[in-house]
């Protein structure tokens, strides 16, 4: 893992592993490859920019002859694909570019990295490894009981998790079809530093601290199985220095939960440490129950036993305190807040919210 192509690393997962990298793997260099469309900020990475072995490209995934002069000008033989569009919600309201960035973008990837590694007999960069990162929304949704394994079959139910579950076929079909060294990871909602706040823990945090309503979907009794940010790139990590070429490994926080009961935590952690609303009412009187997501999964959750036997990893934050963590971070960090919640933001939130 020498030259490292990232994508998608200004976003909220992304960013955490590119600086996770930095610390921990001194011989390697990151190429950054990101759009940076609302959901990539430049802020997220401010601290490490002036790094020697970091070096940002801004562009598309979808642009396959700039990838294919990335791969040979930086000699990539690692890449560690995050790049998407990952809210659900979006993906509802309009699909396209879903389809353009998951799918298409994915498959751009593929090309060049088959066209650069695989073209002559032997590899130009020893051991190249492409490792996509995925989610276990692929696997659809649960009952009251059973777990996401790697072997579940696949059931994606929203535009994005179909999209997300086309360019998991894709990478699977570059390993058995060109011997591609793939690796994949499907992983459990994600929590933590950097987090775009259109998602359920930032919004909440952010709506809390402004007295604003907390919009809790249907019930508020669906179930996500949340991971520390930390712990999932410290998975992607252990997966690429030891996972087996062409498989899959799902990631998991066995920390499920109810999506109110996230929010109440949140409200109740809130109260302790910041001065009370205006009107002395305690963070919980701000949930408001709306109407449900389209299509809203039940349940996810997912078992890890694979990446644990296998690799000996499993989490190592809990989420009682990985959410104080979180919530600690966002409250030294107000300005990160401000500066992502621009005027598209806004709008965003309103044709959200409002019909609600
Ligand atoms: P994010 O939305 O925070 O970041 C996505 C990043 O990709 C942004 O920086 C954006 O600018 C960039 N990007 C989008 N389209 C691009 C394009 N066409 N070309 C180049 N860059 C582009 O996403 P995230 O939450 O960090 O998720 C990262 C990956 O992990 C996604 O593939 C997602 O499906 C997967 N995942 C996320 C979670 C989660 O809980 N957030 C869980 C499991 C898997
Ligand atoms: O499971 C992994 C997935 O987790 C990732 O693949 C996605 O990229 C990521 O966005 C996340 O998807 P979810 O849809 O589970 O995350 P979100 O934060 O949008 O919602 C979490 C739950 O909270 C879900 O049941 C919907 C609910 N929700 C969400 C929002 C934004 C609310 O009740 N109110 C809200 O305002």
């Amino acid at each position: 893992m020498k030259n490292i192509l990232v994508t998608g690393g200004c976003g909220f997962i992304g960013s955490n592993f590119v600086r996770l990298v930095l610390e921990q793997l001194p011989d390697s260099r990151i190429i950054n490859l990101d759009k940076l469309t609302y959901a990539g900020n430049l802020e997220n990475l401010a601290d490490i920019e002036d790094n020697d072995r970091y070096k940002f490209v801004r562009g598309d995934i979808c642009d396959g002859e700039l990838i294919f002069n990335l791969f040979v000008q930086e000699q990539i033989d690692t890449v560690v694909h995050f790049a998407a569009e990952s809210h659900v919600d979006r993906s509802i309201e309009g699909p396209s570019e879903f389809i353009q960035t998951n799918i298409l973008g994915t498959f751009a990837l593929l090309e060049a990295a088959r066209k650069f590694w695989l073209s002559s007999p032997r590899p130009p960069v020893p051991n190249p490894r492409f490792l996509h990162v995925s989610t276990d929304e692929v696997y659809g949704s649960l009952g009251d009981t059973g777990l996401f394994s790697e072997t579940t079959p696949y059931d994606p139910r929203s535009p994005y998790s179909a999209s997300k579950a086309s360019s998991d076929h894709l990478v699977s079909a570059y390993h058995h079809t060109y011997g591609l060294p793939t690796l994949m990871t499907n992983c459990s909602n994600n929590y933590g530093p950097y987090h775009f706040p259109e998602k359920l823990i930032p919004l909440i945090i952010n709506n809390a601290l402004n007295g604003k309503d907390l919009p809790v979907y249907g019930d508020g009794k669906n179930v996500r199985d949340w991971l520390y940010v930390v712990d999932h790139c410290t998975a992607i990590l252990r997966v690429l220095q030891k996972g087996r070429v062409g498989e899959t490994y799902n990631v998991g926080g066995n920390s499920e939960m109810q999506n109110i009961e996230v929010v109440q935590t949140v409200c109740d952690i809130l109260d302790e440490k910041v001065e009370p609303l205006a009107n002395g009412q305690t963070r919980r009187s701000l949930i408001k129950f709306v109407k449900d997501r389209a299509g809203h999964d039940r349940r996810y959750a997912i078992d890890a036993t694979k990446l644990k036997q296998e690799l000996g990893w499993q989490p190592s934050v809990t989420f009682e305190d990985g959410i104080r963590m979180t919530i600690d971070w966002y409250l030294k960090n107000e300005e990160w807040m401000s500066g992502v919640l621009d005027g598209s933001y806004q709008d965003y939130y309103s044709s959200m919210y409002d019909a609600r």
